[in-house]
């Protein structure tokens, strides 16, 4: 007779990492991802378009109306990770499950901007999500299926260090083109990830996942192919918005 019960996080309960080796990675995911920034930079059209002078109206709107599908989407594939990194490591569960209390409706945040940019309710509704939004959904749910929680993770930690490093100096780009008060929703967020330390929440829970050499592999690798996808949504934005408008124009 032995027990027969199966991934309730018993085993790996010592993180891999210890706290210094830990840092160590941490600094070298950060400078993997400030990589990835720069060319990002270079070969997503108008990958800076919002931190500039003028903004047009029409991207800012489809950007906010995206965003907000974004998080509406990855909510529910968010919540099913927090099952499948429960069955791993406790810890790392209960990490994930306060980061997503933080971050479950802050959707509200870029309707809020959108209905102050002349978009309702309504029309944000009747709005359907780019197909890049969705791949990018169905990519986790490859990922929970087949490669485990790690990957949705990673996606989270990539998109908080981004948001801390670049979101200030985008907001204050914002302020002067659209205005201070019409994006209250994109500050508060902006607040909560620098405040709440969401990178270094992330952070946490990834070095209660990974258990091996393998899984710092995946990790970064990982970050290259979120990143890749994430410059679909950037190109299709790019082409729906602005491509095919300077198309019609020529
Ligand atoms: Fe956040």
């Amino acid at each position: 007779m032995f027990n027969r019960v199966k991934n309730v996080g018993f085993e790996n309960r010592m993180p891999y990492l210890n706290a210094l080796a830990s840092e160590k990675l941490r600094f070298e995911v950060d400078t993997i991802i400030d990589g990835q920034i720069e060319r990002w930079y270079e070969t997503v059209p108008y990958a800076a378009h919002l931190e500039g002078k003028t903004v047009d109206s029409e991207y800012y709107r489809r950007h906010l109306i995206e965003t907000a599908w974004r998080i509406r989407l990855l909510r529910v594939s968010e919540s099913k990770a927090l099952a499948e990194i429960a069955k791993r490591s406790p810890e790392a569960a209960q990490i994930w499950a306060n980061y997503e209390r933080e971050e479950m409706l802050h959707d509200e945040l870029f309707i809020q901007d959108l209905v102050r940019a002349g978009v309702s309710r309504e029309q944000f509704l009747a709005t359907e999500p780019y197909l890049s939004t969705k791949l990018l959904t169905g990519y986790f749910s490859y990922l929970l299926d087949h490669e485990g929680p790690l990957g949705v993770v990673a996606y989270s930690y990539l998109v908080e260090y981004v948001n801390v490093k670049l979101e200030p100096k985008k907001i204050q780009a914002l302020k002067e083109s659209v205005g201070e008060n019409n994006i209250g929703g994109q500050i508060s967020h902006s607040h909560t990830d620098i405040n709440d330390d969401h990178p270094g929440e992330v952070w946490a829970a990834i070095r209660f996942l990974l258990r091996n050499d393998d899984d710092i592999q995946s990790l970064k690798r990982y970050l290259a192919e979120h990143q890749s996808v994430l410059a679909l949504y950037f190109k299709e934005l790019y082409e729906d918005k602005i491509g095919s408008t300077l198309q019609k124009a020529a």
